[in-house]
């Protein structure tokens, strides 16, 4: 655990020495969401090898960066590649960019995922805002002692996603004139994908979209205080009764399909949080 920390302290002090203005905002894109922020929006780009403790991220479709981006006027730390329970990551090596972001002072954390439709009524292509996650992994990153300078022992989880900034993302969603669906999360560890009758039990249990990623990284955020805001990729539809077989290569081609939307809404959203939330 002193291990743990001291990693993180590091962490924070190359990217503080590289970047000493830390932007209030990060976004953490997931699997194939990144190709909206172009290069002339990228300031400073540090390669997660150049961060001394940063793991390396093995999957397809995550490149592996910390960029300095400025997205509608706004500085923003954008994670591009993260870290799965999948790849063998324990979750407290999943959620160790989140804890470098909080004590560089990051004040909204924006989670990006891409996530397959459990509710039969959302589209494919479509995004939803998180109101609220099932976590299934069987992983949570504050297992183990606490560190009480970060939070506390027993973080209250009853509103993990900020409302007002899930109500500012509807306000700027309307503005960009992009459908946004709201629900429930569920997230697995994987890497296998569901049967139908794991998909249906997670219906049954109140999730609208599935994945494997966010909650770790969700609860980490959390517990530092740090509000969140989750945004899911729809793109696969995990129904039941309609099972259609799916491949992570079908899942990166719609989440790169979608990254326009997700880039549309948040370059409407990122202007608006440069003040307070709660
Ligand atoms: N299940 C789990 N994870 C996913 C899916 C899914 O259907 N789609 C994208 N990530």
């Amino acid at each position: 655990m002193p291990q743990y920390k001291e990693n993180i302290e590091k962490a924070a002090a190359r990217i503080k020495n590289i970047c000493p203005r830390t932007p209030k905002t990060a976004l953490i894109l997931g699997s194939g969401l990144g190709d909206w922020i172009g290069p002339e929006s990228i300031r400073q780009r540090i390669p997660y090898a150049d961060i001394p403790g940063f793991p390396v991220s093995t999957v397809q479709g995550h490149a592996g960066a910390l960029l300095l981006a400025e997205i509608g006027g706004e500085s923003v730390f954008v994670l591009s590649g993260r870290f799965h329970l999948y790849e063998g990551y324990d979750a407290r090596t999943v959620t160790l960019p989140v804890r470098v972001l909080g004590l560089l002072g990051v004040e909204t954390l924006v989670l990006t995922n891409a996530a397959g439709a459990l509710n039969p009524l959302f589209a494919t292509g479509g995004l939803m805002l998180l109101t609220d996650h099932v976590n299934m992994t069987g992983h949570n990153p504050l297992t183990g002692p606490n560190v009480d300078e970060w939070g506390p022992r027993f973080p209250d989880m009853s509103a993990v996603y900020c409302p007002a900034l899930r109500a500012k993302a509807l306000r700027a969603a309307l503005d960009c004139g992009q459908r946004v669906e709201q629900g429930v999360y569920v997230a697995v560890a994987g890497p296998s994908l569901e049967t139908p009758a794991e998909t249906r039990m997670y219906r049954i249990i109140g999730a609208d979209a599935i994945g494997m990623s966010t909650v770790p990284e969700a609860i980490a955020a959390h517990h530092m205080g740090i509000k969140v805001l989750g945004i899911s990729c729809l793109t696969n539809k995990n129904l039941p009764d309609c099972m259609a077989a799916t491949s992570h290569e079908e899942i990166l081609a719609q989440a790169n399909a979608s990254a326009a939307a997700l880039g549309a809404l948040l370059s409407a959203l990122i202007p608006q949080l440069g003040g307070r939330h709660a």
